[in-house]
């Protein structure tokens, strides 16, 4: 049986799918970036987990990144706001093809900020990863290029995931209890 801490309340993205819709998006992007200088950029903190295992998987020679952006206070409600906390460091980003890394995309904002201000910088190509979308919660228009899995508007924890910093470690994606935040 597989251990479900108390306040997750069912499994919702089994490990064995989530390995499958890994490997498939990993095939994807090795057909559509062979030859091109692949920068894989991971949004901290939720997508660290989905990004050790793209990378992984994939034959493309890639490069890393990391930014860090501020959407969401505690709790489960997006404040709608993008401030970047942790910038790209490197300057030759006019030599790189990104790839955005996310676990999941709910109003859209982030990514199309994201996008949007990469290219001001001066990026190659940008393009979006996300391993989960909920597109009923969109806000403003926007399309993941790869995304591994549309789900229902429900919370979810687990695989990079969080509610108030808890739960990130689970190898699923798991649906959190109500009880937890309507206290
Ligand atoms: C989540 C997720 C995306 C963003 C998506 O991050 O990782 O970055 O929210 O929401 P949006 O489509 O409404 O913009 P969060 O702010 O929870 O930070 P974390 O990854 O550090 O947990």
């Amino acid at each position: 049986m597989l251990y479900l801490p108390e306040g997750v309340e069912r499994i919702l993205v089994p490990q064995e799918e989530i390995d499958e819709i890994v490997t498939n998006i990993a095939e994807q992007v090795d057909r559509d970036y062979a030859g091109k200088r692949l920068v894989l950029l991971c949004i901290l903190k939720g997508s660290v987990v989905f990004m050790g295992d793209l990378m992984k998987k994939l034959r493309t020679p890639a490069e890393i990144d990391f930014m860090k952006v501020s959407s969401y206070g505690s709790g489960t409600e997006s404040s709608g706001t993008v401030k970047i906390v942790l910038d790209v460091l490197r300057k030759d980003l006019s030599e790189c093809d990104f790839l955005i890394v996310e676990d999941i995309v709910d109003s859209g904002k982030t990514l199309k900020y994201l996008v949007e201000y990469l290219k001001l910088k001066g990026a190659k190509t940008v393009k979006t990863c996300t391993l989960l979308d909920k597109p009923e919660r969109r806000q403003v228009e926007f399309v993941p290029d790869y995304c591994g899995k549309q789900i229902p508007d429900e919370f979810v924890v687990g695989y990079g995931l969080d509610y108030d910093e808890r739960f990130r470690a689970l190898p699923y994606v798991g649906v959190l209890s109500r009880s937890v935040y309507e206290k």
